[in-house]
Formats: C-alpha cells, structure tokens, sequence
C-alpha cells in the first residue's frame, strides 16, 4: 500500500506504542498528525516524523475533551483536506481495586480511553465518507483496545471497562461501516513494554515478559496493508490464547487465578468498610 498520500492522526502519540506507530507510519511515507499532552515530546516525535513525512505536524491538548478531540480532526482537514488513517491509541491506567476509585476517576478515565476515540471517529467519518475514488468513502479507523478488555484483572474494572466500551464500539463499527469503503482495525495488545506501567499509582503485580511497542506499530500498519479487522499483539502467543480460551469454558478458574495473581486484600475492604462508615464514597 501506498502510505505517501496519506495522513495519518494518532492519538497519545508522545510515548510507547502511539510514538513508535507515528514513526512507523511516517517511515512508510505518510504525513502524521501526531498529538498528547506533553509538547516536548510531541515535538521530538514530530521533527524524526519529518524525516520521512515533511508535512507532519503535532497537536498539543487533552483527548478526554471533547472539543480537543472534535477540533484535532476539523484543524486536520483545515491543514491537510484529508484524514486518510486515525489511529485511537492515548489511554491512560487506572490500577486500583474498586474501592479505591471515585466516581470522578472513573469518567475520567472512560473520557481518556472511550469516549476520546468516539468523538474523533464521529468527526472523522462524515469527511472519510465522501474520501476516495469518485467520493466513494476511503479511510481507516484503528483503535488500540487491550487484552484487559477480555480477561480483566483485579484492580483493572474501570480500565477494562474503558477496553470493553472501545472494543464494542470497534466491533460495531464493523458491521455499522460495511460497503462504506472505511475500515476498521481493533487492535488487543498484551504485555507491551512502554511507560504505561510506571503511570500505575497501585503496584501492578505482572511479572512477566512485556512485548516492544514497535511490536504492535508493525502490526498495526500490516493490518491496514492487509485490512484486518482484528490483531492480538503478539500474535500466537500461548499465554494469551489460553486465558482467552480459559475466560469462555471456565471463566472461574481465570476469576481465581487472576485474584491470586494481584489479590484486592481483607485490609482493602476493611479500609473501605471503615470510610463508608465515616460517610465516605469509592475513592475517598
Ligand atoms: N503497554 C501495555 O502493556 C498495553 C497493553 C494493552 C493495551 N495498551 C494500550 O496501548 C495504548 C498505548 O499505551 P502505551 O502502553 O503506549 O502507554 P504510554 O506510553 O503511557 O502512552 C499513552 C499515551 O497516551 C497519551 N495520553 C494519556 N492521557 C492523555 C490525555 N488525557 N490526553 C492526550 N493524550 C493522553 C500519553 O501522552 P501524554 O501523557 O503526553 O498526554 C501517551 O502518549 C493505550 O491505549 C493502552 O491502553 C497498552
């Protein structure tokens, strides 16, 4: 596939999965709108964009607002005319057992990880629509979803809720998009090695082996090359193809071994105990 026509936004790009599929996607010759928060960052990604995609710029700004979000693809259009390929990868954790996490916290992270992917994919389509040979509709719409979302860990409610909500959403879009000419990748990372786990504020208890990022950037460009609709990074790995297997035919075996694995404690619930009876809700 030809990327050199194409521009390509991508979401919590400044980082780990999101940097590593803005640069990959600019070596193959598209023109990256990359965007998050912190600008230093997005800026050194940019300028190493630049050496394969010489148009591609950044955008500086919170995904989990929505005006952020609906403006990052109307500014995209502004600049470019065209948004070829979105790429919904900014999430952030939430590694706390339940009784930890205010109502707030958890709107928070649905905005960041759900809701961000929603408002640019609604702003996005009406233009991919009328993309293509002969206005005929031409685009693509990756969402970077988790293995969280099928075999949740203690601690991950609300994160895998966030997965879930976009992995839904993905799948729907298949069927919603059909004939339409745009395509839809969901993407189920495993263990990938990226900042994402120092971000935790509650000690993630997973000691094994964690993938590199770029990992997931190949096969993200492979599945548009190839218009898959749905990748597990990586791909035939036998640990994840067990749990998901095991989440079907025996779902309390997973149930068990995952509390074992990051147990939600006696203390947890007795401190959660002692802050309703003070009048307290989750979180506080
Ligand atoms: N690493 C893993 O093991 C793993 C496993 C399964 C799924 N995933 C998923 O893979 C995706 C990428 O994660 P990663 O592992 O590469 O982690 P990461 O390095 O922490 O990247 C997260 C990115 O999202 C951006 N972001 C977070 N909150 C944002 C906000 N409110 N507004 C704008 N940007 C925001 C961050 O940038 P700023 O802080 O600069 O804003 C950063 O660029 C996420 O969707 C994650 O859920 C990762």
């Amino acid at each position: 596939m030809d990327f050199r026509e194409k521009v390509a936004v991508v979401t919590g790009a400044s980082s780990g999965i999101g940097r590593a599929t803005a640069l990959t996607l600019a070596h193959a010759g598209a023109t990256v709108v990359a965007t998050a928060r912190r600008e230093a960052l997005l800026r050194q990604v940019t300028e190493s964009c630049r050496e394969y995609a010489k148009d591609s710029d950044y955008r500086v700004g919170d995904i989990g607002e929505k005006d952020f979000a609906e403006g990052l693809i109307a500014q995209t259009l502004e600049q470019f005319g065209r948004i070829d390929i979105l790429v919904n990868n900014a999430a952030m954790p939430m590694h706390r057992p339940i009784y930890n996490i205010s109502a707030h916290d958890a709107e928070d992270v649905m905005r960041t990880n759900f809701l961000s992917c929603l408002w640019t994919s609604f702003a996005a389509i009406p233009h991919m629509l009328l993309q293509g040979d002969a206005g005929k509709g031409s685009g693509y719409i990756v969402n970077v979803s988790s293995f969280a979302a099928i075999v949740p860990p203690t601690h991950e409610s609300v994160y895998a809720a966030s997965k879930g909500a976009m992995s839904s959403f993905t799948r729907g879009l298949w069927n919603d998009l059909a004939g339409s000419g745009i395509h839809c990748v969901l993407v189920i990372p495993g263990p990938i090695d990226t900042e994402i786990w120092d971000k935790v504020d509650d000690q993630n208890a997973y000691r094994g082996k964690l993938f590199p990022a770029q990992l997931v950037a190949d096969e993200i460009v492979s599945a548009i090359e190839q218009r898959r609709c749905e990748v597990t990074v990586p791909r035939r790995n036998p640990q994840l193809a067990a749990a998901r297997l095991l989440s079907v035919l025996l779902p309390s075996v997973v149930r068990k071994g995952v509390a074992k694995m990051n147990p939600v404690t006696a203390t947890m619930r007795d401190d959660a105990r002692e802050r309703a009876r003070a009048g307290l809700g989750l979180g506080e």
